[in-house]
């Protein structure tokens, strides 16, 4: 045989290995490796739970871009990732903005979101801490709180609907509760068949009532999960322009009024 065959059947075997490495239940998620991470193959680290757990790339992206407006009106500004995992969403946030603080309780997943940080070139821009977000939440100063608890392994998506008491490793009500005693500005990524009516309710426990937005995210045609954003990120724009636009309707009709009044008088 070549040496080129060689080649060949050395590769063939080595990703047969990695394959077998992980368990059936994670075969699925390798098939998507690159829509988790496109630099997959430059040395990116995992575990089981990262596997199931970790946001698509382009969903983080998506999530990290709602950020960046902020971000570059305040070089200070501060993204505290929360339930940091392997780091799918604070590698995107690093991208976007220059501080970031990944708050994971896993050492192990801590050190992969660290090396997976690297391979992005991110790693100077993220502050790694290993603990409980809940403890050390007293102690938390950020602009922008991003949120993504566990939902309970992948045995979620078999759920009618999802409500929030069903987050792990506290309720949804508690979680935001926390939250919000740091700052308003927070990203929810939460289930695709998330109980809508309980995350709306979530708005309500502060007073006023938080602007929030929701957004469906897709990874091609996969229905992914729901990204619900409060406070200063949510988009309230549409409403203004819907009024804007209603104003100017108005003004319009109020002119056109007039000119036909005026040729009504003056006309020949
Ligand atoms: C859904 S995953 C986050 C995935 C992450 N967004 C990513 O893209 O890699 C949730 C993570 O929260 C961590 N976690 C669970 N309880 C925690 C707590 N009390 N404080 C901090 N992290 C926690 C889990 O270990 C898990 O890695």
């Amino acid at each position: 045989m070549s040496s080129s065959g060689d080649v060949v059947h050395c590769k063939k075997r080595k990703r047969k290995q990695e394959k077998h490495y992980w368990s059936p239940l994670i075969a699925k998620y390798w098939k998507q490796r690159y829509s988790l991470f496109s630099l997959y193959d430059k040395g990116i680290a995992m575990d089981e739970v990262g596997w199931f757990s970790v946001t698509p790339e382009s969903i983080a992206q998506i999530q990290a871009r709602r950020v960046l407006g902020r971000c570059e009106e305040s070089s200070n500004l501060v993204v505290i990732d929360c339930f940091a995992g392997v780091g799918g969403n604070a590698i995107q946030f690093a991208k976007t903005c220059d501080r970031v603080i990944a708050i994971e309780i896993d050492p192990v997943r801590v050190e992969h979101a660290r090396n997976n940080a690297r391979v992005y070139g991110v790693e100077d821009k993220i502050e790694f801490v290993v603990g409980d977000f809940f403890t050390l939440a007293p102690f938390l100063k950020g602009d922008v709180l991003f949120l993504s608890p566990p939902w309970g392994g992948p045995s979620y998506s078999k759920i009618e609907s999802f409500t929030l008491d069903l987050l792990k490793p506290k309720d949804g009500y508690s979680l935001f509760q926390v939250a919000q005693s740091i700052t308003p500005n927070i990203i929810m990524f939460l289930p695709r068949n998330v109980d809508v009516n309980e995350v709306e309710q979530l708005s309500w426990l502060s007073s006023p009532p938080l602007n929030m937005d929701i957004e469906k995210n897709y990874v091609g045609k996969f229905f992914k999960g729901i990204t619900v954003y409060f406070g200063s990120l949510a988009k309230i724009y549409k409403a203004k322009k819907k009024k804007k636009k209603k104003k100017k309707k108005k003004e319009y009709k109020t002119l056109q009024a007039k000119i036909e009044k005026e040729t009504e008088f003056g006309g020949e």
